[in-house]
């Protein structure tokens, strides 16, 4: 059971970001000189994956536009002999194969995910949300793929939250898988957002999965709930009892660069991994803060 396709879901309206996002997607803001959704493709592309579909919406063209040829601009980057932008460019129509559905209305993460069914047929698949990067040695989707081929179930990955956040994620509960050394649970219990009282763990799960087509049957029967709107959580809520749900906690660093706090600590912290601004950086901090 090889996992080949990664869906990407991009159909949201990045309403945290505006007026930036009025007419550029959110994923294409840059953390630096490369667009946040670039960093997720080249995850996948590290782990593998063969095939990215996007599910799309009006005014997301432009993510397309950035994994296809720009022929005139290669055309006159080869004409001025400009060797390094042009190897730039190409390495990212390159990459991978991508394709898009499209989501005609905002409905939801798992309406999106569910809009993806036909595309990535019967076989398993990941999922990456656009706006969240993780930075780590083995690429994350990787490592939940790695657990999928062993014990082919679903997995999530998760990661250990202060209790007093729990409200803005979706949060486990489970049971210790034994000989894991404590990074996988079997889920029993999925709930979004819920306080840190009720919290059934302070596991939560931020956007990335491995997932069978088992869940489009399960989005198909789940009704809208917070927000009005269909939520993955919900239907992934029913994996335990429909062939079981695994959470694996990965290895790394997120960041959240949907939120523009997020987006702010991930810019300061890829620009300090490179060695050309790591220096200036540093200085440029160090004045800010006095
Ligand atoms: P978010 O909750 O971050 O929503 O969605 P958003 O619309 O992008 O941003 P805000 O909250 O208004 O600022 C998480 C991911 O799911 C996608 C988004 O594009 C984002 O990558 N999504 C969300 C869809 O593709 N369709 C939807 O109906 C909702």
């Amino acid at each position: 059971m090889r996992v080949r396709k990664a869906v990407i879901p991009v159909a949201g309206l990045g309403t945290r970001f505006l007026p930036a996002t009025k007419a550029i997607p959110k994923e294409m803001i840059p953390i630096i000189d490369k667009p946040m959704i670039q960093y997720i493709v080249e995850e996948c592309v590290g782990a593998g994956i063969e095939e990215i579909i996007f599910v799309t919406a009006r005014g997301k063209d432009a993510i397309l536009d950035h994994f296809d040829i720009s022929f005139e601009l290669e055309t006159t980057l080869r004409a001025k002999g400009k060797a390094d932008l042009l190897k730039i460019c190409t390495e990212v129509s390159q990459m991978v194969t991508v394709t898009a559905v499209r989501q005609k209305e905002a409905l939801g993460l798992g309406h999106a995910v569910l809009t993806a069914k036909s595309a990535v047929g019967n076989e398993p698949f990941a999922v990456l949300l656009g706006d969240d990067l993780v930075v780590s040695k083995v690429p994350c989707i990787r490592q939940l793929i790695s657990v999928f081929e062993k014990r082919e179930q679903p997995v999530i990955g998760v990661m250990q939250v202060p209790r007093e956040e729990t409200g803005k994620y979706g949060i486990i509960g489970g049971k210790e898988i034994a000989g894991s050394g404590g990074k996988l649970i079997q889920v029993k219990t999925m709930v979004e957002k819920p306080k840190p009282a009720s919290a059934p763990s302070n596991l939560a799960c931020p956007g990335r999965y491995v997932l069978t087509p088992k869940i489009f049957e399960l989005l198909e029967k789940t009704k809208p709930g917070a927000g009005g709107e269909i939520q993955l959580t919900d239907a992934l809520a029913k994996l335990p009892d429909n062939g079981g749900l695994l959470a694996c906690i990965f290895d790394g660093r997120r960041y959240d660069t949907g939120d523009k706090l997020g987006y702010i600590e991930a810019t300061i912290a890829f620009a300090l991994q490179r060695p050309e601004f790591k220096k200036s950086v540093r200085e440029l901090l160090t004045r800010y803060s006095q």
